[in-house]
């Protein structure tokens, strides 16, 4: 008799974690990860932020129960998120139309928008760039979607394809989703400017779209506010948004799982429907969310010291992830890789070096340095002592 699971055939690893998997057991002490990403400061560890130890501390100090969070979770923390995502001041907020839900991590967000939006408009199409973060696709097909690509990255100029993008959204069906990266584009870190945002929200106001952002770098490309810009320009009155935050990177809690999904209804009363469903789509997926992580963000953002703390280290970050690409374009230089300046211009913790899958094995075979798939590397992941391996090493593979 065939056992129940005897049929299966193995699945490759993860894209990305599946390589952070592959790196922890390489033996070679050299071997360098720009693979996931995560920030590193200059000693190659992943800290804990001294803001967060100090929201631990007093949080540890005043906890009197693990009763279930509710299912949308902690207002302070809905409150406080939805603050620093949209503004203090966003009319949308003010208005009422905006709900946010507290979801384990930023994938959780996504999978909850993608439950809430195959149960609303299950014939949607998701439309995202090429190319996007793996998971995008997966997660879209895991709730039941159907995914589509827009172009994004022009491969002849290196920069962003603003016509093929524009070209295909119009030939989206009116009540498709586009999802789009708020800020840090991940793969390839390059961002529409603020001309492009509002041709991109003319768009998708013409062609009747729902505009999606995926918001997991707040505050590492050019600041929390000013990464928020193209948020604000889609944000118009009357006009419905998703957007999906993540913690994981600007408050380093990574393995807290904490993120949240925000919905912007057309009104008040549309948007407290949308929040029934997605707490629909939440309760039958996990319940309600983990508190621990929610808990830390809530204290930092509630908390004026703590706060100013959190807002200084991430800008710490931010500073330490620009001086890491100028470094990285500079080593490659020295490395006799010339013609890699436009990095610069790009934001966030990632680049897209269009590395083949030769070179990409290469990399982590002959030299032991770990890029993702088309040869993203994590520049947040430099330190004064892997740079100039490194750099030698990509500048050797594309030597050939
Ligand atoms: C990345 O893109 O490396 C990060 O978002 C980590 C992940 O979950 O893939």
């Amino acid at each position: 008799m065939s056992t129940f699971f005897g049929g299966l055939a193995p699945l490759p690893p993860d894209a990305i974690l599946g390589l952070t998997e592959e790196f922890n057991r390489d033996p070679r002490p050299e071997r360098i990860s720009l693979a996931s990403g995560v920030y590193v400061d200059e000693s190659g560890i992943t800290p804990v932020l001294p803001s967060v130890v100090e929201a631990e501390r007093r949080i540890l100090a005043a906890q009197t129960t693990k009763l279930y969070k509710p299912i949308a979770g902690d207002p302070a923390y809905l409150r406080a998120v939805r603050a620093l995502v949209f503004g203090a001041d966003a009319a949308a907020v003010a208005e009422g139309r905006v709900e946010t839900l507290h979801t384990p991590g930023g994938t959780g967000a996504l999978r909850v928008a993608a439950d809430l939006i195959h149960r609303t408009r299950p014939g949607a199409t998701v439309w995202v760039s090429t190319p996007t973060w793996p998971n995008h696709p997966q997660v879209f097909a895991a709730a039941g979607l159907k995914s589509a690509s827009y172009p994004y990255l022009d491969a002849a100029t290196g920069g962003l394809d603003a016509e093929g993008m524009l070209g295909a959204l119009r030939a989206a069906a009116p009540g498709d989703v586009v999802l789009l990266h708020a800020c840090c584009h991940n793969p390839t870190g390059i961002d529409p400017d603020a001309a492009l945002w509002a041709r991109i929200a003319e768009v998708v106001a013409e062609r009747n779209l729902l505009p999606f952002l995926d918001f997991a770098y707040q505050g590492f490309g050019d600041g929390l506010v000013e990464d928020a810009t193209g948020l604000r320009v889609l944000l118009r009155p009357g006009a419905e948004l998703i957007v999906a935050s993540s913690f994981s990177k600007n408050f380093s809690l990574y393995d807290e799982r904490v993120g949240a999904l925000s919905l912007v209804g057309a009104t008040r009363e549309e948007t407290a429907t949308l929040l029934t469903h997605a707490k629909a789509a939440v309760r039958a997926n996990y319940s309600n969310p983990p508190a621990h992580g929610g808990e830390v963000v809530a204290t930092i953002l509630g908390d004026a010291e703590l706060r100013a703390r959190w807002e200084a280290e991430v800008t710490e970050m931010r500073e330490r992830i620009h001086a890491n690409r100028r470094a990285f374009v500079a080593g490659l230089a020295a490395a006799g890789a010339t013609g890699w300046e436009r990095l610069l211009e790009q934001r966030g913790m990632f680049s897209l070096l269009g590395l083949s899958a030769d070179q990409v094995r290469r990399l982590k075979e002959e030299h032991a340095v770990y890029v993702v798939g088309g040869g993203r590397v994590n520049v947040a992941g430099f330190t004064r002592r892997n740079l100039e391996p490194a750099c030698r090493a990509i500048a050797s593979v594309l030597a050939g």
